[in-house]
């Protein structure tokens, strides 16, 4: 299974895209290095990059969240918790054992689930809040006040 970042999953935000961008590649590299069968210390290796890795890119996509008073920021925020948490598990799975097709399958499975449709979904959704913030310099319509939203309508309307 090969897995690459594509132009679909960008955000338009070029730290959160080059960030998604690394991320793909390691993963990528982790799940090639247990199915040609490197040994523990290789999958290890990349392992402790990951964890490293998405502790510096939930920080700052958590960190722009605040900054920028995003709606339904909190949500995001455990989405991130739980796919750490994900990894923890496989990781540690890894470590006791010889890696399992089970293990490979579970890895393909999180990226699916979580890069592919958390990257594809409300990242997109906080890139494009946080551009349409720098760009205009100004408060975006917040999707879950409807106020603003009707102001907003009613003055393209007049
Ligand atoms: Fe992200
Ligand atoms: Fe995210």
């Amino acid at each position: 299974m090969s897995i690459e970042w594509s132009k679909s999953l960008a955000t338009g935000l070029e730290w959160q895209d080059n960030q998604h961008k690394e991320l793909f590649k390691r993963i990528s590299a982790l799940i090639d290095a247990m199915n040609v069968g490197l040994g523990r210390e290789e999958v290890g290796r990349i392992f402790r990059f990951l964890d490293e890795y998405f502790v510096v890119h939930f920080s700052a996509e958590d960190e722009a969240m605040m900054k920028y008073n995003f709606p339904g920021g909190a949500f995001h925020m455990a989405e991130h918790r739980r796919f750490q948490q994900d990894v923890e598990q496989i990781r540690d799975e890894c470590r006791g054992n010889n890696i399992t097709t089970s293990t490979v399958i579970k890895v393909q499975r999180l990226v699916v689930d979580w890069l592919i449709n958390h990257i594809g979904g409300i990242d997109k959704a906080l890139g494009e809040y946080i551009l349409r913030i720098e760009n205009k310099g100004a408060e975006p319509v917040r999707p879950e006040d409807p106020a603003q939203v009707r102001t907003d309508s009613t003055k393209t309307l007049s």
